[in-house]
């Protein structure tokens, strides 16, 4: 898979380097390619708020400095690994800034995994950098984590640490099909999973779950009114496959059939039902309501 490291420590021989050299040797060895960006010897601006990038040009960031140099690696990236000091216990300030100008991407179209390499000179105070780490990016762009890795003092540079981030890069494997966040839809003793998809559309539904719509039985799909969120129109499409779900229009739709009239319909597909799943959906009354959540087979490790 492809991995992308951002650097934010200034010390070319330092700690953090010695941290990500050891992982690029185990993933590398693995099949990996990893591109690392030392985001220090970048010139990369704070974000602006100016929200062009999104009301202007869709996923476009007005800066045009050093960062646009990782937005194109960090969209084909499926795995992050954030790399820093500590300081002021929190990311290096470089960091943070190139953390901040991920704002207009919104979602790395294929990020599934991250990592955190972090390097102090106190041992307990990453509470900062790992409360950024666990919330912006595992539970906000749904990762998987591959672990934290950390070293205070002496344990910097230690062949122990290092041994244990290089077999850590080395035990990487290419994301899993099987291992993709599921939408759960319960109405009344049904419960069904669809597997949501890599779009920009279902990435920001995920983030507005759990919901609950209400919909009808139209003779092809359950069709629940839903103001829409924040879709990529270069992702819309026409037609769908029975099985699929829309959210887009003004509705979120469960399309369980009518597959060969679709085709003039534009729709923002967000996941499929497998077939059995799609068959059970089609028992339920005419008028039914939607409980929507999400279901993270991830697992959250601290090493
Ligand atoms: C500006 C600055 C702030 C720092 N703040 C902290 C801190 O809050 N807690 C800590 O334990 N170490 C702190 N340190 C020490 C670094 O985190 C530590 O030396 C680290 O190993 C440096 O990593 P590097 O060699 O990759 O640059 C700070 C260092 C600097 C330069």
């Amino acid at each position: 898979m492809n991995i992308i490291v951002l650097n934010g420590s200034p010390r070319p021989s330092g700690n953090t380097k010695a941290m990500i050299s050891a992982f690029t040797e185990g993933a590398e060895r693995a099949g990996h390619a990893v591109t690392v960006f030392d985001v220090c010897r970048m010139n990369i601006k704070g974000c602006l708020a100016c929200e062009y990038c999104h009301t202007r040009a869709f996923r476009q960031c007005v800066q045009k400095d050093d960062m646009q140099k990782i937005y194109p690696v960090l969209d084909e990236a499926e795995m992050i690994v954030l790399a820093s000091p500590i300081y002021y216990h929190g990311f290096s300030g470089q960091l943070q800034c190139a953390i901040n100008r991920i704002y207009a991407q919104g979602y790395p179209k294929k990020l599934k995994k991250a990592m955190l390499l972090l390097s102090s000179g106190d041992k307990g105070v990453y509470d900062g950098a790992i409360f950024t780490y666990r919330n912006s990016f595992l539970e906000y762009f749904h990762l998987e984590d591959m672990g934290i890795y950390t070293a205070a003092g002496d344990e910097n540079k230690s062949d122990e640490l290092l041994a244990r981030i290089r077999e850590a890069g080395a035990a990487l494997r290419d994301p899993d099909d099987r291992n993709v966040p599921r939408l759960v839809i319960r109405s009344g003793d049904i419960m069904v999973k669809a597997r949501m998809n890599d779009s920009f559309a279902a990435r920001d539904f995920m983030n507005r779950l759990p919901m609950t719509v209400t919909g009808e039985d139209s003779g092809v799909d359950y069709c629940c009114e839903l103001k829409d969120g924040v879709i990529d129109e270069s992702e819309l499409q026409y037609g769908w496959k029975n099985g699929d779900i829309n959210a887009y229009g003004g509705w979120f739709a469960i399309l369980y059939g009518g597959e060969e009239q679709s085709a003039s319909y534009r729709q923002m597909i967000i996941a499929h039902l497998d077939e059995e799943e799609n068959r059970l959906i089609q028992t339920l009354p005419k008028e039914t309501a939607f409980e929507l959540s999400l279901e993270e087979p991830y697992r959250a490790s601290s090493n």
